[in-house]
């Protein structure tokens, strides 16, 4: 099994085949997290540019590592300190950026579909590390990441995504991710948060909190976007705590071994309770180790199919059937 793609840009276009290679990849790079020496010459002599047109702390600081972690040279590019607040476009600037020669492009927008255009428009790998409210597919894998490391096998798994899904890119790349690896997904909030036709994509909806829980494998707690509100659509903070904030005693009506999640950042005290984000339950730092190790294994896997494709005249040549690819772990 290949990843044969130029990009990444989201799970709704991944087989199931191809997330589990990602995850597969990524249990790889995270024994190299575990060592003294986290660096592998892997990328050694590319260059990546990280595209940020939002705000980002860990995503983009996680990216980062990651690259450095693969001895990549990096290059970062914040929308508000660039000529695009001069108003240049997004094609321009990207235009400027490859005639100095980068072999990837990490692209974080407001816009859903902007990653998607750019791929179309550029000749280097393209990943999006979220697209307005469509998906954020790194987000996505690394979830899955932690809930397979803690689970195991999550075919027939009770996932349960509470929040805000309606402004969320997590959420539609979990859902997204996990229907197609077996699991059961029950979304649920307000019903002025989750989207009409979200079942469309396989999940479930239960506005009940407590129903929602029992049994769950899995809580994953979303942030509930206080920038991306419209008037109207909540009553106001402390009516959404009442009602959507995981607290302890939902922890006993989960799965014995359940755990809790959340993508950060996290509103301490709004959707979630600080002793469920601090209790033992908790894996939300895990997810943010994992989170380095699906970067550097995308990352990985990125590069090798662009030789791949560079080299072919055909898209569809795959490399040997061999295990799994020597990915250069030897310390840089
Ligand atoms: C998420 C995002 O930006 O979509 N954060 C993240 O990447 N860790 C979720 C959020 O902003 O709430």
């Amino acid at each position: 099994m290949t990843y044969s793609r130029k990009d990444l840009l989201d799970l709704a276009s991944c087989s199931a085949d191809e997330i589990n290679l990602i995850l597969d990849t990524a249990e790889r790079f995270r024994a190299v997290s575990e060592r003294e020496v986290k660096k592998v010459p892997t990328l050694r002599g590319y260059t990546i540019v990280n595209l940020f047109f939002e705000n980002s702390t860990r995503t983009r600081i996680s990216f980062e590592l990651a690259e450095k972690r693969l001895s990549a040279d990096i290059v970062n590019f914040s929308a508000s300190t660039s000529s695009v607040s001069k108003g240049e476009t997004l094609l321009d600037t990207v235009e400027n950026l490859l005639a100095m020669k980068i072999d990837m492009v990490v692209m974080r927008h407001g816009a859903s579909g902007a990653p998607h255009f750019l791929a179309k428009h550029i000749p280097v790998s393209v990943i999006n590390a979220g697209d307005g409210t469509h998906e954020h597919p790194t987000q996505g894998l690394l979830d899955m990441l932690t809930m397979r490391r803690s689970l195991g096998d999550l075919k027939g798994r009770k996932i349960v995504i509470v929040g805000d899904i309606l402004h969320s890119r997590v959420a539609r790349s979990n859902v997204i991710g996990l229907t197609k690896l077996g699991a059961e997904v029950v979304l649920c909030g307000p019903p002025s948060l989750i989207p009409v036709e979200i079942d469309k994509l396989g999940a479930k909806v239960e506005f009940n909190l407590n129903r929602a829980v029992e049994g769950a494998d899995v809580v994953n707690i979303l942030r509930l976007q206080k920038e991306r509100q419209e008037g109207g659509l909540l009553p106001s903070l402390r009516a959404y705590s009442r009602d959507w904030k995981v607290e302890r005693h939902h922890l006993d009506m989960m799965a014995e071994s359940g755990i809790i999640m959340h993508p950060g950042p996290m509103n301490r005290g709004v959707e979630i309770a600080q002793d469920v984000a601090d209790g033992p339950r908790s894996v939300i730092l895990e997810q943010v180790l994992n989170g380095v190790a699906v970067r550097m294994a995308i990352l990985y896997l990125l590069s090798e199919s662009s030789k791949r494709l560079r080299n072919t005249d055909s898209s569809t040549t795959e490399t040997p059937d061999t295990d799994l690819p020597n990915i250069g772990l030897e310390s840089a």
